[in-house]
């Protein structure tokens, strides 16, 4: 969709290898595990959103300069890092449409690679010598860490609400987003309104996008996906499809979602499959997103009109474009 864009190949094709010549070469390491790993998950691709958001909100205030480079890099690298401990602890086997790195090199290698793409992150923020942007970073990646142990503390609940769902993705998803926006918009020198409506705008794409994940783990196709699905229900993840469920499904549904949930592993997927595909449940989780990326766009209509805010435009309803 951003593809189609006469100002993607003018100018983010272009702004995305440079990033991801900085990422190339912020990989590396005298260690060779590490960057046997990391490049590894480097380059099986990824869909660069994170960065893409970066560019685009710096270049929507006008900032040509190069340290957009190597802050979006950054944040490439603490998304990758909490993939590779992610996959960990969701005990994940595809990821990028390749084996995930703890399957091919085991979880000790995937932990310890993760915490070094992780501090590398540091060490670019570093780099570009503000302050305000390492607090941003500082205190996103503390909220994603919360967002995580949030989500593991609430496996088996059958009883979370749909605002503690939410509060959970935009704790573990949609904070990087919103940093990702953010970074950008203070390497501009954004006026303050004009930060904190970048920052809205991240946080409702990041929201609507995990939405989506979360609807793919149930309608997706792993090939697509490049993940496999059913993980979620394998971990006992109360994720939006199923809330709706036991708040609104039939009386079956929402018994055998419970029971799914307490009893988690991969061979009640068809049953629950089934009772999502026979009601509005990814329907419903689809809608919430939506309604998510109206707010998204809304934000954009303080900021200047121009190509990059328009491919701001085309970037959060491509996070609902992934079902449809
Ligand atoms: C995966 O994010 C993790 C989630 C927050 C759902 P992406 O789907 O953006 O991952 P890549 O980078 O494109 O593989
Ligand atoms: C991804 O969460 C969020 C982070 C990596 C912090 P998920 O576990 O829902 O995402 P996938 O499905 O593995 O990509
Ligand atoms: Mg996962
Ligand atoms: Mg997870």
């Amino acid at each position: 969709m951003l593809e189609n864009l006469p100002y993607f190949r003018r100018h983010l094709e272009n702004d995305l290898r440079r990033v991801n010549e900085v990422i190339d070469r912020a990989v590396t390491s005298e260690v060779a595990l590490i960057s046997q790993i990391g490049s590894y998950i480097i380059s099986a691709g990824g869909k660069r959103l994170r960065p893409i958001m970066t560019i685009l909100a710096g270049r929507a205030l006008g900032y040509e300069g190069d340290k957009l480079y190597s802050l979006a890099a950054m944040v490439e690298f603490i998304h990758t890092s909490t993939l590779l401990h992610d996959d960990v602890v969701d005990e994940s086997e595809l990821r990028r449409g390749r084996k995930t790195a703890n399957s091919l090199f085991g979880n000790a290698a995937a932990v310890l690679v993760g915490d070094f793409l992780y501090t590398r992150a540091f060490q670019l923020m570093v780099g570009s010598g503000s302050m305000k942007i390492l607090e941003v970073m500082a205190d996103a990646t503390n909220i994603i860490a919360e967002g995580e142990v949030m989500q593991l503390m609430n496996i088996g609940n059958t009883d979370i609400s749909e605002s503690e769902y939410v509060q959970v993705i935009q704790y573990k998803t949609a904070k990087l987003f919103e940093a990702a926006a953010q970074v950008g918009a203070v390497l501009a020198g954004a006026a303050p309104e004009q930060e904190q409506a970048l920052k809205d705008y991240g946080m409702y794409v990041g929201t609507a996008f995990q939405i989506i994940d979360d609807v793919l783990d149930y309608g997706g196709k792993p090939e697509e996906i490049g993940k496999n699905v059913g993980d979620d229900l394998a971990e006992g993840k109360p994720t939006l499809p199923l809330i709706y469920l036991m708040r609104q499904g039939s009386e079956t549904a929402a018994a055998d979602v419970r029971h799914a949930l307490q009893n988690a592993d991969r061979s009640r997927f068809e049953t629950i499959y089934r009772h999502v595909a026979e009601s509005d449940a990814l329907g419903y989780c689809v809608r919430q997103a939506e309604s998510a990326v109206q707010q998204a766009l809304a934000c954009l209509d303080t900021l200047p009109d121009n190509e990059a805010t328009q491919a701001m435009r085309a970037l959060a309803q491509q996070s609902l474009a992934r079902v449809s």
